[in-house]
């Protein structure tokens, strides 16, 4: 079978620079490119029991034949699984697999998996290689992407982690075939927040997506995240801190609806409509573009309603461990026209909470 050219982003970060890949079929040249990086040896293909089943036989094959010897680790799919317990589970499984620090992993999934394995190579042997091979649209436009590598915590979201950069990125869209409508949908949470901070003509665009042909569409949003990360991988500037617009409320939302409820597109989805009213308010978003953005969240079918049993001390209480809290301050993004972004301290706990309630 022959296939397109893939789409190439890189991301420059000096001697932890990689590339990103955009096509159909690069699962199966996953063993090829794979020794172009690391010799024939040991790995660990960590995925999860929806994305196991389709792909991880194809994977496991493709890294046989290019002369590596592949251990699947599977945890049960959803948000739940981003914890210490499948961390520790994972490590166990390789240790029992003989990997040793010249092994390296590969995720393959969504968004879950990415962060879950990246972390596993952040800890395991101190430290060994990883590649991302993401399944879904928010693996493959956004987490895939920056080194951003962690679990949640029982006190809140992403609160364990490390940041360790990927060897590779393998976007293979046709995997997105398999994903179900709410999950295909939920991913362009991330699309649309890229298009508010980043790029006007993005944001026309997502509105005729097309299913059947996302390649360039994955490409750009791959592009505007490499930038950012590429100028503030650590996010001190505040460059970086930019891809949390909608973030702050949406992270207090996906805690307090109770991981799984949501899936964390759909918090988005609320986070953002929050943001957006908090820029309409505070950094003179147009009315109108306030409007577009519901009018394309909702185009996708992503939640603009918060439900009354989801209380807004619970989401006040999640939202003051999240990270963007810094010593008691909120350093919050907003958007003063679909295109831009900047982070303000002007926004109060009680600014939020009406926009919390305004989601109601
Ligand atoms: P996910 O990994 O849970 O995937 C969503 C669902 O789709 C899961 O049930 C999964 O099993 C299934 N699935 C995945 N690929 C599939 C495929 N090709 N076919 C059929 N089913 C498939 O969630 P997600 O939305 O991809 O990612 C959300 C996670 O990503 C959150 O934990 C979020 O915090 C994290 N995230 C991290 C970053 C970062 O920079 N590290 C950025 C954005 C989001
Ligand atoms: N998803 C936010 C970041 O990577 O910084």
């Amino acid at each position: 079978m022959t296939h397109a050219t893939p789409e190439s982003v890189d991301v420059q970060l000096g001697e932890r620079s990689y590339r990103i890949l955009i096509a159909r079929g690069l699962l199966d040249s996953a063993g090829d490119r794979l020794r172009e990086l690391f010799p024939a040896g040991k790995c660990a293909i960590i995925t999860d029991s929806n994305v196991g089943p389709l792909y991880a036989n194809r994977v496991a094959g493709a890294l046989s034949n290019a002369g590596y010897t592949p251990t699947v680790v599977t945890v049960p799919a959803g948000e739940k699984s981003k914890c210490m317990e499948q961390v520790e589970s994972a490590c166990d499984q390789m240790i029992a697999a003989g990997l040793d620090r010249k092994a390296f992993v590969v995720a393959l999934g969504g968004g879950v998996v990415g962060d879950l394995a990246g972390f596993v190579a952040a800890v395991y042997y101190r430290g060994i290689p990883y590649v991302q091979l993401p399944t879904t649209i928010i693996s493959q436009v956004d987490s895939s992407v920056g080194g951003k590598t962690g679990v949640n915590a029982a006190g809140g979201k992403n609160l364990i982690g490390s940041f360790h950069q990927p060897r590779l990125v393998l976007a293979d869209v046709a995997t997105l075939e398999t994903l179900p409508a709410r999950e295909y949908n939920e991913g362009f949470a991330e699309v649309i927040k890229h298009a508010i901070i980043r790029d006007a003509q993005l944001f026309d665009d997502t509105g005729h997506a097309d299913r059947a042909n996302l390649s360039h569409m994955i490409a750009r949003n791959v592009a505007i995240k490499a930038r950012i990360v590429a100028a503030d991988e650590h996010e001190t500037t505040g460059e970086r801190a930019l891809l949390n617009f909608g973030h702050t409320v949406g992270h207090g939302i996906e805690a307090a609806a109770g991981y799984g409820r949501y899936l964390h597109g759909e918090a988005i989805s609320l986070g953002i409509v929050a943001a957006s009213l908090l820029s309409m308010r505070k950094a003179g978003l147009p009315q109108q573009d306030h409007d577009r953005i519901l009018e394309r969240l909702h185009q996708f079918h992503l939640p603009v309603k918060l439900p009354a049993d989801i209380a807004t001390e619970s989401i006040l209480a999640a939202l003051k461990t999240d990270k963007k809290f810094a010593q008691g301050k909120i350093r919050f993004v907003l958007s003063s026209g679909i295109g831009s972004a900047f982070l303000s301290d002007a926004v109060t706990l009680p600014d939020i909470t009406e926009a919390i309630e305004a989601l109601r």
